[in-house]
């Protein structure tokens, strides 16, 4: 098998984006599992993650890095978190956001496979909740699928340090079904815009078509 390293973390096996498990033995979602060189690779599936298919389709810069913090809102029952907790290792930390319960019970699960996940139970506006827990971080991932997603951003990018990067994707349909999915992003990269540069953007389709994939700098 052919292994290629993409980013500091991140490989293609056979031209099949995957990360080295932390957790070998294990599977998070129904990824396949790939032994080579007694390590275990978890097959990255880009219709199952936003930040898969935004790699695939040429992200040109990764700053998710062994030893990074990740602030992580809208976490889910951890198909992405999973993949990000093993890029930064377990030198680094996930702060995993989530605010429904059902999906809390599932990432809680996984917790306890992954010790540099951090579960916080909490609305990703309400940073006064876990700010002191998490000082400031490295990089922010957002992918909440709400319309205050531009404010919930802005608000949790007081704990991003100056110049760090924010990965964000954005869903139209979540903020006005109604408005040209174009229209919206504009406006979400204006409401941003006195906090952060536009780095790159990445359409993510035809794994996602709803979505638009960003990364931002905090200014
Ligand atoms: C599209 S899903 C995230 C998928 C996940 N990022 C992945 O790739 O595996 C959006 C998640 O954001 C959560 N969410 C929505 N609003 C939130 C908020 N204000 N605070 C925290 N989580 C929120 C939802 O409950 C949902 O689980």
């Amino acid at each position: 098998m052919d292994i290629n390293t993409v980013f500091e973390g991140v490989y293609k096996i056979d031209k099949r984006l995957a990360t080295k498990s932390i957790a070998p033995g294990y599977r998070v979602y129904d990824e396949e599992l790939i032994k080579l060189k007694n390590n275990e690779y978890r097959l990255w599936n880009p219709y199952r993650s936003k930040l898969a298919a935004a790699i695939i389709n040429g992200l040109s810069e990764l700053n998710i890095k062994n030893c990074s913090q990740v602030l992580y809102l809208g976490a889910s029952t951890g198909t992405t978190v999973s993949h990000v907790s093993d890029i930064v290792g377990n030198e680094g930390n996930v702060f995993a956001v989530e605010i429904s319960k059902r999906s809390m019970r599932d990432l809680l699960a996984l917790c306890e496979k992954r010790e540099n996940i951090l579960p916080i139970f909490e609305d990703a506006m309400n940073t006064e909740a876990y700010s002191s827990e998490i000082g400031e971080v490295d990089v922010i991932y957002e992918d909440v699928a709400a319309p205050t997603q531009d404010k919930i951003l802005i608000k949790n990018s007081e704990l991003l340090k100056e110049g760090g990067s924010a990965y964000v994707a954005i869903k139209s349909q979540s903020i006005d079904v109604s408005k040209d999915p174009k229209i919206i992003f504009e406006e979400f990269i204006k409401n941003v815009s006195h906090k952060f540069k536009v780095v790159q953007r990445v359409k993510i389709e035809p794994f996602d078509k709803l979505h638009l994939f960003l990364h931002l700098k905090k200014l």
